[in-house]
């Protein structure tokens, strides 16, 4: 099934007979309805789309090459022509930058690079004016070494005050305790990189024969809640919408899961109390823990669950990632990552949402393995109409190159791939800086064909135009929502296309993906009366639908069946 010398022939055949073996299925009647939440959600992530900008590649408007806040407000029209709904900040505070603003040195100073803490709050006010949210991380497990909280627990005879780390002896044996700088004798826990040491929040299961591994309910872990607490308080007051949590999960240490549940319900519930229309998005990848412990978005993407690689295997660190849904050589399988998938969506639709976003800055960007512009296309028909809120990360709407090989800037690793200079135009540095070119935060694609959005404006048939009409057909139809019914019809193993139905508002939608390069049909009763909304290389005789190579259909069905 997976490659044939007459794929569509083969494909054809077996299409038919596993129609048949599950004619049940498709002939099914319910269509699900809109999900009922449970749960107060801010009423506007219903039909939300996100954009993530990373700000150091973004826009620079005063010529250091380097990204800036007045260059993303310079670009808040752009943004709002996108027609998303808020915008997800990588952090903006002053840092060192040994992992690119994630070793925070002080979470209430916005680093000078990107201007100052009134260039913030201006650019909240201005992206509200335009309807748009702005989302700011919060790096909450860890800090740099070089913040002053770090800094007074290096002391050795510190004043009776909290200590905010975890220190074991000096001799102590474990490879995620660093030796400390001094004079404090001791070892300390990294989150992440040694210069990330953990903010000490406790252990779920402390081990008595540790002396270090404290309970929450430790005066020094409350005294770091407390104060991550106060964070959050102090950003919400200059005006931000919430928070995407960093490493959401790390927070408790050796947990069963329920110490860390309480300290996100308790978050939770403060923030819903103090604006309520805050959101809470956790960088976690398991859904079916991190929204029942208080998060309104969870990301499905590399980390516990397997779903998302499934889906798109986005590149880390590994040469070979295929074998996804979204290969173009056809070689994945969608009923492996509803496998995944469905259970953590059934688990969490009532209390919150799931992203499946097109990337972000540590992994690649979609364009890459072969997938061009039309194979983006049938990527983000699916992505942007699935149930949950996604997320676009910047550039992939006009569809930007992965980078691979590009510079280890600043703890980047292989993720210099993907946060390269924003493509604004066919101008010097493509618009993005004034700079001379290797000042640039990092190179630009060199690629006299790089896409840009001076361009893609222009151009009726660009991504950026398809993109924007899947985000406001979304916006436009309740069924395509964050909460409409999902439900697939059409996924076999090893099988392409995969077809499913969003039910619930006035109209039901029927979403037919083919990303394979091979060209592929089946039987769809549910197409019996529907009406075609955007295709690409599908057509329909009756039931019966024919996919071409990077094909992608919508269609709208009767709301009753
Ligand atoms: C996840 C962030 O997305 C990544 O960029 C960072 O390096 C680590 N957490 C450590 O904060
Ligand atoms: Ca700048």
């Amino acid at each position: 099934m997976r490659t044939s010398k007459y794929p569509l022939v083969s494909r054809a055949r077996s299409c038919l007979l596993a129609a048949c073996l599950s004619a049940a299925a498709h002939g099914a009647p319910d269509a699900p309805p809109l999900v009922k939440l449970e749960r107060p959600v801010p009423a506007w992530l219903a039909t939300a789309v996100c954009y993530q900008i990373y700000p150091q590649s973004f826009a620079d408007t005063n010529g250091d090459g380097i990204g800036d806040l007045r260059g993303i407000i310079a670009k808040l029209d752009y943004v709002k022509s996108l027609g998303v709904d808020a915008i997800w900040l990588n952090p903006i505070y002053d840092s060192p930058f040994g992992d690119a603003g994630y070793d925070v040195r002080d979470y209430k100073r916005v680093a000078s690079r990107y201007g100052t803490n009134a260039d913030a709050k201006l650019l909240f006010a201005e992206a509200h004016k335009r309807g748009i949210r702005v989302v700011v991380d919060l790096v909450a497990g860890h800090t740099s070494v070089e913040h002053p909280w770090f800094k007074d627990s290096c002391r050795q005879n510190r004043p009776a005050k909290p200590d905010f780390y975890i220190w074991s002896p000096p001799d102590s044996n474990n490879g995620d305790f660093v030796a400390g700088p001094g004079p404090r004798d001791g070892k300390y826990l990294k989150n992440f990189f040694p210069f990330q040491p953990a903010l000490n929040y406790g252990y779920g299961r402390p081990n008595p024969g540790r002396p270090w591994e404290k309970l929450p309910s430790d005066p020094n872990c409350v005294a770091v809640r407390e104060a991550m607490r106060d964070v959050m308080k102090f950003w919400l007051d200059q005006g931000c919408d919430g928070f995407r949590v960093d490493m959401a999960a790390s927070l408790i240490k050796n947990d069963d899961g329920k110490a860390l549940t309480a300290l996100w319900q308790d978050y939770r519930t403060w923030l819903k109390r103090y604006k309520p229309e805050a959101v809470l998005v956790s960088e976690w990848s398991n859904p079916s823990k991190a929204i029942p412990a208080g998060f309104d978005i969870d990301f499905l993407i590399h980390f516990e669950s397997p779903a998302y690689r499934l889906l798109m295997n986005p590149v880390l660190n590994r040469e070979n990632a295929n074998h996804s849904f979204f290969s173009v050589d056809g070689t994945g399988d969608i009923t492996a990552f509803l496998a995944e998938y469905l259970p953590q969506y059934e688990k969490t639709k009532t209390l919150g949402f799931i992203s499946l976003p097109t990337g972000n800055h540590d992994f690649s960007r979609p364009r890459f393995q072969g997938r061009e512009i039309p194979d983006l296309k049938v990527v983000y028909a699916m992505l942007l109409t699935m149930p949950g809120v996604p997320f676009i990360y910047y550039g992939d709407e006009i569809g930007m190159r992965n980078l691979k090989g590009w510079p280890d800037k600043e703890g980047a690793m292989w993720r210099g791939s993907c946060r390269s200079p924003m493509q604004w135009s066919a101008d010097a540095n493509a618009g993005f800086s004034t700079a001379s070119a290797d000042k640039l935060y990092l190179p630009l694609d060199p690629d006299p064909k790089r896409p840009n959005v001076a361009d893609e404006v222009r151009d009726p048939d660009s991504l950026l135009h398809f993109t924007r009409q899947l985000i406001a057909l979304r916006h436009k139809h309740p069924s395509l929502g964050s909460l409409g019914g999902f439900k697939p019809l059409y996924a076999r193993k090893n099988t392409y296309p995969f077809v499913y139905l969003r039910s619930g508002g006035p109209e039901n939608f029927l979403i037919a993906v083919n990303p394979s390069h091979a060209a592929t049909e089946c039987e769809v009763p549910e197409l019996d009366g529907a009406k075609r909304v955007a295709s690409s290389g599908a057509e329909t005789n009756g039931t019966n639908l024919k996919m071409g190579p990077a094909s992608y259909a919508i269609y709208r069905t009767q709301a009753t069946r």
